[in-house]
C-alpha cells in the first residue's frame, strides 16, 4: 500500500467535498472512523469521533476532521485494547498503541488544530492515521492469535 499524499489546500472546496463524502460513507458503514485511502483517495484526511460511553471519560468525542495530520506520542507507555476496521470486516484483534498522544492537524477552513488524546481516543486517532501510511491494525499486533471473527470472539462489542 502506498503512503498517502498531503493535502495542498486543505481549504479547497473539493477537500470539503471528500470530507462529507467519507461522512456518508462512514454513518452507513457504521464505523467510527475512516481514513481517505479507505475510500481509495490517496490523500491524508481521516475523520472520526468517539461514540458517548465508549472511552474512559464517558464523553466521547465530537466528529473530527483531521487534514495531515501529525501525531507526537507523548508516553510511551503501551496499553492493548480491542480494534475493528472497516477494510477487515468482521475481525477485531488486541492492539498494543501509545495511550497519550498530541494531535497537529488542518481543519476544512485551513486552520491548524492542536490538541492532546489519551486512552480509547488516543487508540482511533492512530489507527486512522495509521491507514494515511498504509498501516492496517494486525501489522501493529504482537499477538496475532487474538485476532479473529467478532462472532468468534468473546467480550467484544465491535
Ligand atoms: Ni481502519
Amino acid at each position: 500500500m502506498r503512503v498517502a499524499d498531503s493535502i495542498e489546500d486543505p481549504s479547497a472546496p473539493e477537500v470539503r467535498r471528500l470530507a462529507l463524502d467519507m461522512i456518508d460513507t462512514m454513518r452507513d458503514a457504521p464505523g467510527i472512523g475512516l481514513a481517505a485511502p479507505q475510500v481509495h483517495i490517496p490523500l491524508r484526511m481521516v475523520i472520526y469521533y468517539v461514540p458517548e460511553g465508549r472511552d474512559e471519560e464517558g464523553e466521547g468525542h465530537p466528529l473530527t476532521i483531521l487534514i495531515n495530520p501529525e501525531i507526537t506520542v507523548l508516553d510511551p507507555a503501551l496499553e492493548t485494547g480491542a480494534e475493528g476496521c472497516l477494510s477487515l470486516p468482521g475481525m477485531v484483534g488486541s492492539v498494543p498503541r501509545p495511550q497519550h498522544i498530541a494531535v497537529k492537524a488542518f481543519d476544512l477552513d485551513g486552520q491548524v488544530q492542536e490538541y492532546e488524546a489519551m486512552g480509547y481516543h488516543a487508540r482511533v486517532i492512530q489507527h486512522e492515521c495509521d491507514h494515511l501510511d498504509g498501516i492496517i491494525y494486525p501489522m501493529r499486533m504482537t499477538d496475532l492469535s487474538s485476532l479473529g471473527y467478532v462472532e468468534e470472539m468473546t467480550g467484544h462489542d465491535e
